[in-house]
Parts: structure tokens; C-alpha cells; sequence
């Protein structure tokens, strides 16, 4: 199988929960390796940047609002099948949907403040990775 990176970003709702801790915990013991790890707190134009790929749709506007409110944490992970394994934990983008357990699950409160995000392709895991991190900070 292969290894692959994603990123997870813990998102100003579940900081503001003081849910950091258990969502960290919760990646090493699905067996990531945590490559690079920081806590940011983004501007509106960082956010906008970020999310770029969904810029028009109707909710982009309140997401880059919602994720430049306070601070997130960043970390890529990395593992075999990281992608869709670290998809799985987290469970569906609504938290109404998603399975028992998962993380958005447990700590999101609708699909705009839904706790984490993660990478929905490899090629996307790393242009995301590098979107926070350095190829030193990765190395
Ligand atoms: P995320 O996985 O971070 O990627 C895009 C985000 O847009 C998604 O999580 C949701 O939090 C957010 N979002 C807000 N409203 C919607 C919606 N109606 N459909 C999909 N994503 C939405």
C-alpha cells in the first residue's frame, strides 16, 4: 500500500471546544505519523486562498469567515492510504451524516462548523500540505 500525506486542520470550532487534544489524539491512534504540526490563526485572504476551489458556490463566503474567526491547528499526517483512511475518520462533511464515532460526528455542529478537514485526493494532500508548510518543515 501506499504511503501518502493529507492534511488535517482542526478548525476554529473545535479549537474553541478545547477538542485539539482528543483530535490528536485521536490521529495517532489510528496510526499517523504527525510530519509537521502548527497552530495559525488565518486571515480572511489566507482562508479565501485556501479555499479557492470553492470560490462562487453559495457557502464560500460564510466558510472563509468561519475559518479565519480564530485559530486553527494544522498538522499532516501521514500513513499508508492516508487520504481516504484519515476520510473515514472524520467521517461525512455533514456531521447529521456522518457515521458514529467519526470525528465531525462527535464534535461538529453542521456542515458549516463541522470540527476537521482533510484532504479529498493524494495531489491535493500535498499542494494542501504545502499550503501551511515548508518542504524543511516536511523533510
Ligand atoms: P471541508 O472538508 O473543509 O471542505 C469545504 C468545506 O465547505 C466543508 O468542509 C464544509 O465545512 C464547508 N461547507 C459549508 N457548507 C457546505 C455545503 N453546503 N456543502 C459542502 N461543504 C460546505
Amino acid at each position: 500500500m501506499a504511503i501518502q500525506r493529507t492534511l488535517c486542520i482542526i478548525k476554529p470550532d473545535a479549537v474553541e471546544k478545547g477538542k485539539v487534544g482528543a483530535i490528536l489524539q485521536r490521529v495517532q491512534e489510528e496510526g499517523f505519523r504527525l510530519r509537521a504540526l502548527r497552530q495559525v490563526h488565518l486571515s480572511r485572504r489566507q482562508a479565501e486562498g485556501f479555499y479557492a476551489v470553492h470560490r462562487g458556490r453559495p457557502f464560500f463566503e460564510d466558510l472563509c469567515e468561519f475559518m479565519s474567526r480564530g485559530p486553527v491547528v494544522t498538522a499532516a499526517l501521514e500513513r499508508e492510504e492516508a487520504v481516504q483512511r484519515w476520510r473515514e475518520v472524520i467521517g461525512a462533511t455533514d456531521p447529521a451524516k456522518a457515521d458514529s464515532g467519526t470525528i465531525r460526528k462527535l464534535y461538529g455542529a453542521n456542515v458549516g462548523e463541522n470540527a476537521v478537514h482533510g484532504s479529498d485526493s493524494e495531489a491535493n494532500g500535498r499542494l494542501e500540505c504545502a499550503y501551511f508548510f515548508a518542504e524543511m518543515d516536511l523533510a
